[in-house]
C-alpha cells in the first residue's frame, strides 16, 4: 500500500518564537504535512524554488521583505500554492495590498486546532481545483470560459471611487443574452420586487451594484455554459439558483461580506452540471438517467459516468478562475457539507442549508413526494440552525414558488389573449 504524499507546508515570520510556538502547537501534523519555517522572505523564497509548497502561510509586517511583496513573488513563481496571511496586524495598508495574492487571512493568535482546521480546509480545496478529476474535466471542456468578460469589466468600473451608473447599465446591456438572464432572474418573487423590471436600470436602482453584479456573473457563465437544444430545463436551472441565492443571503443576512459570497454561491451552486453537459462523452446517459429523479439522486449517476460530482465540477471551475476560497467551497461542498467541518454559520453551510430547503420545496410538486420527508440538510448545519429558521426560509421559498407559478400563468393567459 502507498501512503497519501505529504503536503508540503511553508511558514514565514520574522518572530522566531511565533515560529517555535507553530513548530510545537503543529507537531502532531508531521506525518501527514512535511513543514518548513523561514523568519525572512529570500531565504523562504530561496527554499520554494528548490522545492515549492502546496500552502504558505506569512506573517505580513516583516523588515526589508514585507508579506505583500513575498505574496506576490509566490504568486508568479507558484500560482496554484494556497497563500494564507498569519498577522496581527488589523486592517491597515499592507493588508489592502496583499488580497490580489492571499486566499485567506487568520489573525493571531489563533489556536493550534483552528489553524490546523483551516490549513486542512485549504489544502483540501486547492486539491479539489488543481488535481482532481473534476479539475481534469473542466479542464477538457471545449467550451471553458474564461473569467466572464461584462464580469470582469463590471468588477473593475465597481471599484472606482464613482461608480457611473451609465458605464455599468451599458456594460451589462452589451450582451443582450446576459441582460435579458438578469431581468428573468431579478424578477423572481423571491427578489421581492414590487413590480416587473424591464430593463438593468430600474433592476439596479431596486436590486443594488452588488446584487446586480453577482447576477451578472451567473447570467454570463449560464449563457456561455447553457445547452442550447432544450435538452436540460434552464428555466427550472435559474429558478433555483435566484432562490439558493436568496435563502443562503437570508442566512448570513448580518455579516454583509459572507452574505454576498453565499448569494454568489447560491447563484453558481450547480454550475458543474452544465460543465458536465458540455463534455461529450456519457451526455445523454447522464441525461437519461436523471430525467424526472430528485437532485440527490443526481450525485449518484455523475460519480458512475464521470468519477466526479456537478458540486466538485462546478468547485473546480470557479477555483480555476481563481476566485475566493470561501466561495469556491461553498459551492464545491453543497451536497457534501459534513466533509468541511464547519464550526459556525458560514457561506458553505448558508448554501448548503438553502439547497436542501429549495429541493425539497420543488421536490413537493413531485408524485412520488412524502409529505413527512424533511429537507435532507447534513448534522453539522442542523447543529448549527434552529427548527423555527428552516420552517421560515421553508416557507419564504414556498409563497415565493406560488408567486412566480402565478405570474407565470398570467403570461400565459395573456399572451393566449393577444
Ligand atoms: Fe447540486
Amino acid at each position: 500500500m502507498t501512503l497519501p504524499e505529504k503536503k508540503r507546508v511553508l511558514f514565514l515570520d520574522d518572530e522566531e518564537q511565533i515560529l517555535d510556538s507553530l513548530r510545537v502547537a503543529l507537531r502532531r501534523e508531521r506525518k501527514r504535512w512535511s513543514m518548513r519555517f523561514f523568519s525572512n522572505g529570500a531565504d523562504a523564497l530561496a527554499s520554494l524554488a528548490e522545492e515549492p509548497a502546496d500552502i504558505i502561510v506569512t506573517d505580513m509586517r516583516m523588515p526589508q521583505m514585507n508579506g505583500a511583496e513575498f505574496l506576490e513573488k509566490v504568486t508568479e513563481k507558484l500560482p496554484n500554492s494556497v497563500r494564507i496571511v498569519l498577522s496581527g496586524e488589523a486592517a491597515e495598508e499592507l493588508a489592502v495590498s496583499a488580497i490580489p495574492f492571499a486566499h485567506q487571512w487568520i489573525s493571531k493568535p489563533t489556536e493550534a486546532a483552528e489553524l490546523v482546521r483551516i490549513l486542512g480546509r485549504a489544502l483540501a480545496t486547492s486539491e479539489l481545483t488543481h488535481s482532481s478529476r473534476a479539475r481534469q474535466i473542466v479542464t477538457s471542456v471545449a467550451k471553458l470560459p474564461v473569467l466572464p468578460q461584462v464580469y470582469r469589466e463590471l468588477t473593475a468600473a465597481l471599484a472606482a471611487d464613482e461608480v457611473c451608473l451609465d458605464l455599468v447599465c451599458g456594460l451589462v446591456q452589451k450582451q443582450p443574452s446576459v441582460s435579458a438572464r438578469v431581468l428573468q432572474m431579478s424578477n423572481s418573487a423571491f427578489f421581492g420586487l414590487p413590480r416587473a423590471m424591464g430593463n438593468i436600470r430600474e433592476a439596479v436602482g431596486y436590486l443594488g451594484l452588488e446584487t446586480i453584479k453577482n447576477l451578472v456573473f451567473a447570467a454570463e457563465v449560464i449563457c456561455e455554459l447553457g445547452p442550447e437544444d432544450g435538452s436540460f430545463p434552464m428555466s427550472d436551472f435559474l429558478m433555483q439558483a435566484t432562490a439558493t441565492s436568496k435563502l443562503a443571503a437570508e442566512l448570513l443576512a448580518s455579516d454583509s461580506e459572507a452574505s454576498e459570497t453565499a448569494a454568489s454561491a447560491g447563484l453558481l451552486h450547480d454550475i458543474g452540471r452544465l460543465v458536465l453537459l458540455q463534455s461529450g462523452e456519457h451526455v445523454s446517459e447522464y441525461l437519461r438517467d436523471c430525467k424526472g429523479k430528485p437532485e440527490d439522486a443526481w450525485i449518484e449517476a455523475e460519480e458512475r459516468l464521470f468519477g466526479a460530482t456537478h458540486a466538485e465540477v462546478g468547485g473546480a471551475l470557479l477555483g480555476v478562475w481563481g476566485l475566493p476560497h470561501n466561495l469556491v467551497e461553498a459551492v464545491a461542498y453543497h451536497h457534501n457539507l459534513d466533509a468541511l467541518e464547519c464550526p459556525s454559520m458560514e457561506p458553505a453551510v448558508a448554501v448548503h442549508v438553502a439547497r436542501a430547503i429549495v429541493s425539497h420545496e420543488l421536490d413537493r410538486s413531485r408524485e412520488d413526494f412524502d409529505e413527512s420527508s424533511a429537507p435532507r440538510i447534513s448534522p453539522g448545519a442542523l447543529a448549527l440552525i434552529d427548527a423555527p429558521t428552516i420552517e421560515h426560509l421553508a416557507t419564504l421559498a414556498r409563497e415565493s414558488f406560488a408567486a412566480d407559478a402565478e405570474d407565470e400563468d398570467a403570461c400565459a393567459s395573456s399572451s393566449r389573449a393577444k
